[in-house]
């Protein structure tokens, strides 16, 4: 079965909305584990606009039994704070100040040095390396050559996809350069963008071993509440 990680990000969106103490993300690993979900993922982005530094170091307390997922750019300040805190796994993913989310996958071919640095560091210190990337060949090749443990495909586009033939596409470029990764001995994940409706087709994907999924899960939560989501993304991932 393909693990879930939770992005919890959008529950400190709403609280920065304020700039208030309400809700802490924190608590809501305690729900990602009562619901069976396999990991907790979080973004701390340079601008702060959603996870702080003090969710980190809280996360990285209460989150024992499940896989922490960190996502963060490539920077001196972000390789510190990781080397510190030390999630199970960081992810690299790109990050633009004015982006709404994170867009596009990490450009690995044209900052392999910056990134191959990162990865170093991470590794030296026994940090599992995730990067974010785009679908492709190439960049799935240079993942491998970088020395990074696992690729994180984008489905943005998959996710963006306005037709039936368009998103037909799309997966089979997500299945084939899944299959890639999985040959060249990395460990496959998938994600951003994906939904409810959405997902089934990534999921069957059998070299996909775990989705990263937050904006459709946290917004069911508003109505559902945050256990009673998981468990029905659970449920489509069981299948
Ligand atoms: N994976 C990565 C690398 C991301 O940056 C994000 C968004 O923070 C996600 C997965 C989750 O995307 P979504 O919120 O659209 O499910």
């Amino acid at each position: 079965m393909t693990t879930l990680g939770v992005n919890l990000d959008h529950i400190a969106t709403i609280r920065e909305a304020r700039k208030t103490n309400e809700p802490d993300p924190v608590l809501g690993a305690y729900i990602i584990e009562l619901a069976g979900a396999h990991g907790v993922t979080i973004h701390l982005r340079e601008d702060r606009r959603h996870i702080q530094d003090r969710d980190l170091h809280l996360f990285r307390k209460v989150v024992t039994k499940l896989k922490l997922n960190l996502e963060m750019a490539t920077t001196d300040e972000m390789l510190a704070m990781a080397t510190d805190i030390m999630p199970d796994q960081v992810t690299l993913v790109p990050e633009k100040r004015a982006e709404i989310t994170t867009e596009g996958g990490l450009d690995i071919i044209n900052h392999g040095q910056t990134v191959q640095n990162a990865v170093n560091t991470l590794k030296k210190v026994g940090i599992e390396t995730s990067l974010f990337i785009d679908p492709y060949p190439e960049i799935i090749r240079q993942a491998k050559k970088l020395g990074a443990d696992a690729i994180e495909l984008h489905t943005g586009e998959y996710a963006a996809a306005k037709d039936f033939v368009s998103q037909k596409q799309e997966l089979r470029k997500l299945q084939e350069n899944a299959t890639l990764g999985a040959e060249l001995g990395l460990i496959v994940l998938a994600g951003h963008g994906l939904t409810y409706q959405n997902v089934t087709p990534v999921s069957v994907i059998i070299e996909v071993q775990e989705l990263n999924i937050g904006h459709s899960i946290i917004s069911r939560a508003v109505y559902v509440g945050l256990e009673r989501a998981i468990r029905e993304m659970l449920a489509l991932l069981k299948g």
